[in-house]
């Protein structure tokens, strides 16, 4: 497998690098790309650690170096969330490097699958999705946001109030990747059960973890040893998934059936060619059932966003 992160100079970039040199399987090739020059010699940094996974790093304008012949594109190239940074800051700066990025990525390897980690999720999916469908190499199956971290920080969060190993913890979570779009199904937790107080809070405090680190951090940035890992699990799922391993189950912001959104996080089972089959979510409390439907306008809006931006 080639794998290639882009925005790999950057705090998430560095941590996904850093497992992925780790935990590639034997034989793959991991290549590093970001604006900054620092970027070969952190290619050149991680190569000291021992394992068969060869790594490259390029800077520079143009990443299609880093793009040849890549089977896993990863992206978290874009600015984090700073004081005095409103989203719609954010927005124009992260939604202009996705479209870039995009374009090249459609002319260099349009059949790679692509998982997207810059923010706003919600709307640079959209936003990726559309470019690839103007260069007519669109292929839904093969476009990620990965939602990851809102499953394991609700996994976390859930195993810390009920005493359980988290690794034991299973939580759904659907919808998007910010504030009331995201949806953990608490209901559906095995051997757990919470009280209407707990649901609640859980929520909150599952909705607000992202802007509890960048307050946490102090004007230091956004969540990226958390997001590194969480990025690093769900690429795994793709490598095994691509190498024919059965059965590989993610949960990601992909486009679907269109039930309730175009993008929607939801349940996937994972193939060579990326989505293979769209799972069902299963039943939801009527709290949940009320959280999507409260969600459906704002993630429209995030999608419609992206759509424009691009047309
Ligand atoms: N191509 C490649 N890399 C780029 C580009 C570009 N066009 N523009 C910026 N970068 C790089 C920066 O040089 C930097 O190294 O992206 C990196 C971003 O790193 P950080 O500022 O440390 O941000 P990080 O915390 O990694 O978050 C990046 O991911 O989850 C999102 O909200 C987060 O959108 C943000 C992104």
């Amino acid at each position: 497998m080639r794998v290639a992160v882009i925005g790999a100079a950057g705090g998430i970039g560095q941590a996904l690098a850093l497992l992925l040199k780790n935990q590639l399987p034997a034989g793959s090739d991991l290549a590093l790309y970001d604006i900054a020059p620092v970027t070969p010699g952190i290619a050149v940094d991680l190569s000291h650690i021992p394992t068969f996974v060869s790594i490259k790093g390029f800077c520079g304008d143009d990443p299609t170096p880093a793009l040849e012949g890549a089977d896993i594109v990863l992206i978290s190239a874009g600015v984090a969330r700073k004081p005095r940074m409103d989203r719609s800051d954010l927005f124009n700066v992260n939604a202009s490097i996705i479209r870039s990025l995009s374009n090249r990525i459609a002319n260099v390897c349009p059949k790679a699958l692509v998982g997207i980690i810059t923010n706003p999720i919600n709307t640079t999916v959209a936003i990726a999705a559309e470019v690839l469908m103007a260069k007519g190499v669109y292929d839904k199956n093969r476009l990620f946001g990965i939602t990851t971290l809102d499953i394991i920080r609700s996994e976390t969060f859930v195993a810390e109030l009920k005493g359980k190993n988290p690794s034991q913890i299973h939580v759904p979570v659907i919808g998007g990747h910010s504030g009331a779009t995201i949806l953990p199904l608490l209901s559906q937790v095995e051997g757990v059960i919470f009280t209407e107080d707990e649901v609640k809070t859980l929520m909150i405090r599952i909705q607000n973890a992202g802007t509890a680190v960048v307050t946490a951090k102090d004007g230091g940035g956004s969540a990226t040893l958390s997001m590194g890992y969480a990025a690093c699990r769900f690429s795994l799922a793709l490598v095994r998934a691509a190498q024919g391993e059965k059965n590989v189950i993610e949960y990601a912001y992909i486009e679907g059936n269109g039930k309730y959104a175009r993008f929607f996080a939801q349940p996937i089972r994972l193939g060579k060619g990326g989505v293979e089959k769209i799972l069902d979510h299963g039943p939801l409390s009527i709290f949940e059932q009320e959280a999507l439907d409260n969600m459906l306008d704002t993630l429209h809006k995030d999608i419609k966003m992206g759509e424009e931006f691009v047309k």
